[in-house]
């Protein structure tokens, strides 16, 4: 019986058992991955963001955040985004390309609605993220579900490497249905 790093098709399964496993478990390395953009001015961003949801047989995953933050004109100027993940228990990182869709408003009040109170508190806060301010806490937080939006992605690419004995480095591409390719690590 072979090992899950030593064939495509049990590698690809257990990057996504990886994921899903960052939805229950607030210790997992998948529940904060690393969420990189590209600013309007062409630089690239990153920051740290909660795995809200993933559906494996669609290949989607999204993210919760605030309709004021930088993020959002990012995406709205380039809807694109990276998203990394390094899995120290399985020595094994993971890096999504991904196709952005921005949900607000309407398309999101159920999950607005469903949201514990102290959860609301995250999205609303006077000024917007990310303005200057003369003290660190000279900020407001009022739960606005105007503010709330939601970050559905659709992986288009995962590259994973696997730092074990050897070191293995596979690509799979939505294009052909993630079949999968080993590549020089
Ligand atoms: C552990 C952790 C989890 C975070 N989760 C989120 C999140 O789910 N959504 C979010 O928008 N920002 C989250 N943040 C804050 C972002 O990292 C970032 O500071 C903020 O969204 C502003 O980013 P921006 O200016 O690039 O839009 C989190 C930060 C940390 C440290």
């Amino acid at each position: 019986m072979s090992d899950w790093f030593e064939t495509l098709e049990a590698l690809h399964a257990e990057i996504w058992d990886s994921v899903v496993q960052g939805i229950g478990n607030s210790d997992h390395p998948t529940r904060t991955p690393t969420f990189a953009t590209v600013s309007p001015k062409g630089w690239p961003e990153a920051r740290t963001v909660v795995l809200r949801a993933v559906d494996t047989e669609y290949g989607t995953l999204a993210f919760y955040t605030d309709l004021f933050s930088d993020k959002i004109r990012s995406l709205q100027a380039t809807p694109r985004a990276a998203l990394h993940i390094w899995d120290a228990e399985k020595a094994l990182q993971i890096r999504m390309s991904m196709h952005v869709k921005i949900a607000s408003g309407d398309a999101v009040k159920s999950i607005w609605a469903n949201l514990p109170e102290h959860s609301k508190l995250s999205y609303g806060v006077d000024p917007a993220p990310g303005q200057p301010i003369k003290q660190a806490l000279n900020y407001s937080k009022t739960p606005d579900p105007a503010a709330f939006a939601v970050l559905n992605c659709e992986v288009l690419t995962i590259d994973a490497v696997h730092l074990g004995d050897d070191h293995r480095r596979a690509i799979y591409s939505r294009s052909d249905d993630w079949m999968g390719h080993w590549l020089s690590p």
